[in-house]
Protein backbone atom coordinates (compact mmCIF):
# COMPACT_ATOMS: atom_id res chain seq x y z
CA UNK A 1 0.00 0.00 0.00
CA UNK A 2 1.56 3.45 -1.26
CA UNK A 3 2.06 5.67 1.62
CA UNK A 4 -1.33 8.35 0.68
CA UNK A 5 -0.54 12.08 2.08
CA UNK A 6 -3.14 13.65 0.21
CA UNK A 7 -7.20 11.87 -1.14
CA UNK A 8 -10.10 12.48 -2.85
CA UNK A 9 -12.43 9.71 -4.17
CA UNK A 10 -15.55 10.14 -5.51
CA UNK A 11 -18.09 8.50 -7.44
CA UNK A 12 -19.66 10.24 -10.70
CA UNK A 13 -22.89 9.01 -12.17
CA UNK A 14 -24.88 9.70 -15.44
CA UNK A 15 -27.87 10.24 -14.19
CA UNK A 16 -31.32 12.20 -15.13
CA UNK A 17 -33.68 13.72 -12.83
CA UNK A 18 -36.98 15.98 -13.20
CA UNK A 19 -35.93 19.74 -12.23
CA UNK A 20 -38.79 22.04 -12.46
CA UNK A 21 -40.88 19.59 -14.64
CA UNK A 22 -38.33 18.88 -17.18
CA UNK A 23 -35.88 15.69 -17.38
CA UNK A 24 -32.48 16.93 -16.69
CA UNK A 25 -29.07 15.60 -17.24
CA UNK A 26 -26.88 15.75 -13.90
CA UNK A 27 -24.11 14.36 -12.89
CA UNK A 28 -24.46 12.54 -10.01
CA UNK A 29 -22.06 12.33 -7.43
CA UNK A 30 -21.62 9.65 -4.62
CA UNK A 31 -19.14 8.25 -2.26
CA UNK A 32 -17.38 11.34 -1.85
CA UNK A 33 -14.66 11.96 0.57
CA UNK A 34 -10.90 13.71 1.06
CA UNK A 35 -8.52 12.95 3.23
CA UNK A 36 -6.90 14.76 5.15
CA UNK A 37 -10.49 16.62 6.00
CA UNK A 38 -10.51 20.56 6.64
CA UNK A 39 -7.56 21.04 4.65
CA UNK A 40 -9.71 22.85 1.34
CA UNK A 41 -9.21 19.41 -1.11
CA UNK A 42 -13.43 18.59 -0.67
CA UNK A 43 -14.15 22.59 -1.66
CA UNK A 44 -11.33 22.09 -4.76
CA UNK A 45 -12.68 18.76 -5.84
CA UNK A 46 -16.26 19.74 -6.07
CA UNK A 47 -14.62 22.58 -7.91
CA UNK A 48 -13.44 19.81 -10.87
CA UNK A 49 -16.36 18.20 -10.46
CA UNK A 50 -18.30 21.23 -11.33
CA UNK A 51 -16.11 21.80 -14.62
CA UNK A 52 -16.30 17.98 -15.65
CA UNK A 53 -19.97 18.46 -15.30
CA UNK A 54 -20.16 22.36 -17.13
CA UNK A 55 -17.53 20.99 -20.10
CA UNK A 56 -20.05 17.56 -20.92
CA UNK A 57 -23.35 19.64 -20.79
CA UNK A 58 -24.88 18.56 -17.88
CA UNK A 59 -26.95 21.04 -15.89
CA UNK A 60 -24.21 20.40 -12.63
CA UNK A 61 -23.73 17.88 -9.76
CA UNK A 62 -26.38 16.27 -7.76
CA UNK A 63 -26.48 14.23 -4.76
CA UNK A 64 -27.92 13.25 -1.22
CA UNK A 65 -26.25 13.83 1.77
CA UNK A 66 -26.73 13.90 5.75
CA UNK A 67 -27.51 17.03 7.41
CA UNK A 68 -23.80 16.58 9.21
CA UNK A 69 -22.35 17.40 5.63
CA UNK A 70 -24.61 19.67 4.59
CA UNK A 71 -22.89 22.70 5.94
CA UNK A 72 -19.90 21.98 3.93
CA UNK A 73 -22.05 21.73 0.42
CA UNK A 74 -23.71 25.06 1.50
CA UNK A 75 -20.09 26.92 1.86
CA UNK A 76 -19.30 25.43 -1.31
CA UNK A 77 -21.64 27.68 -2.91
CA UNK A 78 -24.07 24.64 -3.27
CA UNK A 79 -28.26 24.36 -3.04
CA UNK A 80 -30.40 22.53 -0.80
CA UNK A 81 -33.84 21.30 -2.87
CA UNK A 82 -35.82 19.17 -0.61
CA UNK A 83 -35.39 16.00 1.54
CA UNK A 84 -35.68 12.53 0.73
CA UNK A 85 -35.84 10.54 4.12
CA UNK A 86 -33.34 11.30 6.54
CA UNK A 87 -31.08 12.68 3.60
CA UNK A 88 -30.96 16.29 1.73
CA UNK A 89 -31.55 17.14 -2.07
CA UNK A 90 -28.60 19.55 -3.21
CA UNK A 91 -27.21 20.15 -5.86
CA UNK A 92 -24.72 22.57 -7.62
CA UNK A 93 -27.99 24.89 -9.57
CA UNK A 94 -31.02 26.13 -7.83
CA UNK A 95 -34.37 24.47 -8.65
CA UNK A 96 -37.87 25.19 -7.73
CA UNK A 97 -38.80 21.56 -7.56
CA UNK A 98 -36.92 17.82 -7.81
CA UNK A 99 -38.27 14.54 -8.41
CA UNK A 100 -35.65 11.38 -8.32
CA UNK A 101 -37.35 8.58 -10.36
CA UNK A 102 -34.14 6.64 -10.98
CA UNK A 103 -32.32 4.23 -8.42
CA UNK A 104 -29.13 5.27 -7.23
C1 LIG B 1 -17.27 16.19 3.69
C2 LIG B 1 -15.87 16.24 3.10
C3 LIG B 1 -15.87 15.63 1.69
C4 LIG B 1 -15.43 17.72 3.04
O1 LIG B 1 -14.13 17.81 2.48
P1 LIG B 1 -12.97 18.65 3.21
O2 LIG B 1 -11.74 18.49 2.37
O3 LIG B 1 -12.87 18.23 4.62
O4 LIG B 1 -13.56 20.12 3.13
P2 LIG B 1 -12.78 21.51 2.90
O5 LIG B 1 -11.54 21.51 3.72
O6 LIG B 1 -12.61 21.76 1.43
O7 LIG B 1 -13.82 22.55 3.51
C5 LIG B 1 -14.39 23.63 2.78
C6 LIG B 1 -15.18 24.48 3.77
O8 LIG B 1 -16.26 23.70 4.32
C7 LIG B 1 -16.18 23.65 5.75
N1 LIG B 1 -16.61 22.31 6.20
C8 LIG B 1 -15.94 21.14 6.03
N2 LIG B 1 -16.67 20.11 6.52
C9 LIG B 1 -17.80 20.67 7.03
C10 LIG B 1 -18.96 20.14 7.66
N3 LIG B 1 -19.09 18.81 7.88
N4 LIG B 1 -19.95 20.99 8.01
C11 LIG B 1 -19.83 22.33 7.79
N5 LIG B 1 -18.76 22.90 7.18
C12 LIG B 1 -17.76 22.07 6.81
C13 LIG B 1 -14.71 23.93 6.07
O9 LIG B 1 -14.57 24.46 7.37
C14 LIG B 1 -14.36 24.93 5.00
O10 LIG B 1 -14.81 26.21 5.36
P3 LIG B 1 -13.99 27.56 4.97
O11 LIG B 1 -14.02 27.64 3.45
O12 LIG B 1 -14.75 28.65 5.63
O13 LIG B 1 -12.60 27.35 5.48
C15 LIG B 1 -14.82 15.48 3.99
O14 LIG B 1 -14.79 16.05 5.27
C16 LIG B 1 -15.06 13.99 4.13
O15 LIG B 1 -14.50 13.20 3.39
N6 LIG B 1 -15.90 13.58 5.11
C17 LIG B 1 -16.18 12.18 5.37
C18 LIG B 1 -17.02 11.53 4.28
C19 LIG B 1 -18.31 12.28 4.01
O16 LIG B 1 -19.08 12.61 4.91
N7 LIG B 1 -18.54 12.53 2.71
C20 LIG B 1 -19.73 13.20 2.24
C21 LIG B 1 -20.74 12.18 1.79
S1 LIG B 1 -22.18 13.02 1.13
Amino acid sequence: MPDIKFLSKAALLDKTVIIDGKPTKVLGLASFRTEPRGQGIGKHSLRAMEDIARRKGYAGIFYFCFDDVKGFYLKCGHYLLGRRGDKNIMASFPAKSVEVTEEW
